[in-house]
């Protein structure tokens, strides 16, 4: 029988995810795997969340020149020690501090709403932004703002994105992830399907655009495809507290690296 992985978020568990993501970070063949979307070690990330497939998809797909995250989920300082020398200068865009700020590495923060940002236009190489669109124009109270949803959800989310692609300089790189799956809304961020995967991309309209799914099931994070991560839902931490395939938070996420 199958040894069952430690408890999701104990230390054993932690100190598994830490280990792994180094792997992830600095194993040839895994970074190779995530550059060009082919399949993953089998058992890859059980029992691990979707930050551990978003995460080493960023470093291996051409996070390179000045670097703007937006949303701050590079703020780690296990992450970072992989992504900023690999660029020239980071800058972190988010709505509010968060627990450590790594300024004497030089990485610069804003607080700012990515629907409205303080940069001029074509100033970054590339632009980050993993987990966070799914928030914009949501309730965003558990990140300390109030008062920021504005209309719709897709409107909103189009204002962020059309930011970002104004601070990409042409020839440049978004680098975008978004739990994937079928549609919903949890009040602070929702799921994204095939149609509104495909509408970030109609509104950055990049010259090149490609699209990579990723799935979660008891076997761990593989490739996938639109069609095939249809059906995924987001582990929802109340309903199911202790989930049969020890997923964490998403079973899919999507990761679009759009050159403009
Ligand atoms: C990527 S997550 C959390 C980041 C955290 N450091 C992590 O690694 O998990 C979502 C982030 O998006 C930010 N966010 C949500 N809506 C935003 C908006 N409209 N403008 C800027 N940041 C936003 C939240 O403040 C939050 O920090």
């Amino acid at each position: 029988m199958a040894i069952a992985p430690p408890a999701i978020w104990s230390p054993q568990w932690a100190a598994q995810r830490s280990a792994l993501q180094h792997a992830a970070f600095t194993e040839p063949l895994l970074q190779a795997a995530f550059a060009d979307g082919s399949p993953l070690p089998p058992g890859y990330g059980v029992a691990m969340d979707e930050r551990l497939v978003e995460l080493p998809w960023v470093h291996a797909s051409g996070c390179r020149g000045r670097v703007l995250d937006a949303g701050s989920a590079l703020n780690h300082a296990e992450v970072l020690a992989h992504v900023a020398p690999t660029v020239a200068d980071l800058h972190i865009v988010t709505l509010e501090p968060e627990a450590h700020a790594f300024t004497s590495a030089r990485i610069s923060y804003v607080f700012a709403d990515l629907r409205e940002l303080p940069y001029k236009d074509d100033l970054f190489d590339t632009v980050v932004s993993v987990s966070t669109l799914e928030h914009v124009g949501m309730d965003n109270q558990r990140y300390g703002v109030e008062g920021l949803q504005g209309t719709t959800p897709d409107h909103e989310l189009a204002l962020a994105l059309t930011e970002l692609r104004r601070v990409t300089r042409p020839g440049g790189t978004l680098l975008i992830t978004v739990p994937y799956g079928r549609p919903d809304d949890l009040g602070w961020f929702r799921v994204f399907d095939r149609a509104a995967v495909e509408r970030i991309v109609d509104v950055v309209a990049p010259a090149e655009a490609t699209t990579t799914i990723y799935r979660y099931d008891i076997e761990g994070w593989q490739v996938s495809d639109p069609d095939a991560a249809a059906d995924a839902v987001y582990r929802d931490h109340e309903a199911d507290p202790h989930p049969a395939d020890f997923a964490p938070n998403a079973r899919a996420v999507a990761c679009l690296r759009l050159t403009v």
